[in-house]
Parts: C-alpha cells; sequence; structure tokens
C-alpha cells in the first residue's frame, strides 16, 4: 500500500534582497509559495501586497540559477507581468511558484 508522500524534503533556497544573500531551508508545502516563503523569513519590505491573488505584481523576483522549472500555478501570472512590463524569461511573480522539489537550489534576487 502506497502511504503518500509523507517525508519533509530539505529544500534550499538562496535569495538576495537588498544587497543581502539568505540561504532558507524549507520542505514540501511548508508555505504555499515562494512569496509566503520570502514574505515569513526576510520580512521584505512592500512584498506580497496582494497576498498570493497574482495582482499586485509586488512578489517580482529573478531567477539567477536554478536546478530545474519550478513548478507553478496555472493562473493568470503571466498575463500579469506583460501587462506590468515585466517580459525577462527569468522575471517571475514569486507568488505563482510552488514550494516543492522542484524548487531546490533555486537562487532568485528579490527586484522589489
Ligand atoms: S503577491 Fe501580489 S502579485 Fe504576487
Amino acid at each position: 500500500m502506497n502511504s503518500g508522500n509523507l517525508s519533509k524534503s530539505s529544500i534550499v533556497i538562496h535569495v538576495e534582497y537588498s544587497g543581502e544573500l539568505y540561504e532558507l531551508r524549507t520542505y514540501n508545502n511548508e508555505y504555499r509559495s515562494l512569496m509566503m516563503l520570502i514574505y515569513d523569513r526576510i520580512f521584505t519590505d512592500g512584498f506580497g501586497e496582494c497576498l498570493g491573488m497574482g495582482k499586485c505584481g509586488t512578489c517580482l523576483i529573478e531567477i539567477t540559477n536554478k536546478l530545474q522549472e519550478p513548478a507553478a500555478y496555472e493562473r493568470n501570472g503571466d498575463a500579469n507581468l506583460q501587462r506590468a512590463g515585466q517580459t525577462g524569461e527569468n522575471i517571475r511573480l514569486s507568488c505563482q511558484l510552488l514550494i516543492d522539489e522542484k524548487i531546490d537550489g533555486l537562487a532568485v534576487k528579490v527586484l522589489t
């Protein structure tokens, strides 16, 4: 019988914010998004104002290194990025990125 994935695998994400480097450790689904992890651990000013609805654009990050493509919600984040004039391939709304094994090893820079 498959008991499901109950393990709390260690996930490491490197975040640059305001000239400082942070190594954040978490596990699968501890937070509902990368934005919530950054918001909770670093106390970024003016970050994530719509609390993950994908509407405010205050959770912008640039991916500076990745081991694989992080999983993302199927929302209208791309359209919101384009409306905000953010079309860079590595620019994302961090509220749209899930915390799971695919995000392990990600390095990002907070842009807002
Ligand atoms: S928290 Fe508002 S767009 Fe991400």
